[in-house]
């Protein structure tokens, strides 16, 4: 049945996992006692804790052929939006409490770059939050550069939305939301050192990562800092065409109804899902000083059409040593000779691509980028006008399955990076594997196929 929206209710107020009294602690944790036994006493039953995994599971891949992934391409955000949306509702309903919001971790807050207490305190069995497939202590904090102030500004200042969730339906192209700090703190939570490259569960590999309650607070504070950045740069932050705005998925409600929602509904949060956001109250540094100083002139950018096929490259092999290579500037015009992504009607911004990128099945790693600077390392501080960002690559299953194959990363040029990209010719491009803090990754085997820059 068609999705009503949540009239009549109350909007719930999502704070942060920091804040909440020691009341609103005991609720949450009760709703997951409830989940989890649920789950025990009938597996059955749709709204159960390993069923409501298995729902992250079945999109992202474990499901059939037929079922789109909602990871790498501009599904990513509305998906995992109406995920949480009909998740919160079925914790409120097992506990008789339809005001119970989820909490949201804000690792972007100084200081809360650990993982929330009430998650990990106690940290055993007794505590409904807790999961034991996680590889961080209680108070360690993650590489302070993954969530740092200069790390979100240049999140919240990216211009088009395709650099920030990514690309359209059919492609293989995460956003910038995604491939840095989301994927980043996926893996960091299981495996904070990360030398071994692969991927381990539960939030280290996106099948099996909605079993560990953090999964939601990390995911609520995604969600935060999508509408954080749409209400800097209003409607034309959005896809326009007609395969995003006429999408529908479908959920199990709180009364194990099979209802479907669509994309305007999921992008009401405050009318039809009737939740919204508390600011942080310790530093308050939502805004994260962002200007809407250079917002985007003319119209949405069109999609990209999906018939273009890109000419295979040949693969470059990426290993744990740090690697310089010669990347072609293209303007718009030799956008398709280079069998790169089509342009789109009015160039707006221009991106460092980072195409058909691979990982035998199962692996994970992180990669930083820096243009012109071919002597950094993974000890060079990833900040000034070089520094490009960094991507994160999470498998979707384990290392005994088939893995969803190559994908493409874009970062689109800051303001200041775009100083020390020439308009035409060739740049440096460096690729810093990186484990943990500061160290190389051991075994890794990373392969891509092409390198550029383009304005699109
Ligand atoms: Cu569907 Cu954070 O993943």
């Amino acid at each position: 049945m068609p999705f009503q929206g949540d009239i009549g209710s109350s909007t719930r107020v999502r704070k942060s996992a920091f804040e909440l009294t020691s009341s609103e602690v005991d609720k949450l944790r009760q709703a997951f006692a409830a989940l989890r036994k649920l789950s025990v006493n009938d597996p059955a039953d749709p709204r159960g804790w390993l069923q409501q995994a298995n729902v992250h599971c079945w999109n992202c891949g474990g499901g059939e052929a037929s079922v789109e992934n909602i990871h790498g391409n501009y599904w990513f955000l509305p998906w995992h939006r109406a995920y949480l949306y009909f998740f919160e509702k079925i914790l409120g309903k097992l506990v008789g409490d339809p005001d119970l919001a989820l909490p949201y971790w804000d690792w972007d807050t100084r200081g809360r770059n650990v993982m929330p207490p009430p998650y990990v305190i106690p940290g055993n069995e007794s505590n409904p939050l807790f999961d034991r497939y996680r590889g961080v202590a209680p108070w360690q904090a993650m590489p302070a550069w993954a969530t740092s102030a200069e790390e979100m500004k240049r999140l919240l200042s990216l211009r088009d939305w395709a650099s920030l969730m990514g690309g359209p339906a059919g492609s293989r192209r995460p956003g910038a939301l995604e491939f840095g700090t989301h994927n980043r703190v996926h893996q960091w939570i299981t495996d904070p050192r990360g030398r071994a490259n692969c991927g381990v569960q539960d939030m280290g590999i996106f099948s099996t990562a909605g079993q560990d309650p953090i999964f939601f607070a990390h995911h609520a504070n995604v969600d935060r800092l999508w509408e954080v950045w749409r209400n800097l740069g209003g409607e034309q932050r959005l896809p326009a065409d007609a395969e995003f705005r006429q999408r529908t998925w479908t959920f199990y409600d709180e009364n194990k109804r099979w209802v479907s929602i669509s994309m305007d509904q999921i992008l009401d949060n405050a009318g039809s899902l009737r939740y919204e956001y508390s600011r942080p109250s310790l530093v308050g540094r939502m805004g994260h000083g962002v200007a809407v100083s250079h917002p985007l002139t003319g119209a949405v950018t069109p999609a990209p059409s999906k018939s273009v096929a890109k000419a295979p490259g040949a693969a470059q092999l990426l290993t744990s040593e740090p690697q310089t290579v010669s990347a072609p500037v293209l303007v718009s015009a030799e956008i398709a000779l280079f069998g790169a992504a089509p342009p789109s009607l009015e160039p707006t911004v221009r991106r460092l691509h980072v195409d058909g990128v691979a990982l035998p099945p199962g692996g994970s790693t992180t990669v930083r980028v820096f243009v012109n600077l071919p002597d950094a390392d993974e000890r060079t501080p990833p900040s000034g006008p070089n520094y490009i960002g960094a991507f994160t690559v999470i498998p979707h299953h384990g290392s005994g399955h088939a893995d969803v194959t190559r994908q493409d990363v874009a970062f689109e040029l800051s303001a200041e990076t775009e100083q020390v990209v020439p308009g035409a010719g060739a740049i440096l491009v460096r690729l810093i594997p990186l484990a943990g803090e500061d160290m190389r990754p051991l075994g890794l085997t990373l392969e891509y196929q092409k390198v550029y820059v383009a304005t699109e």
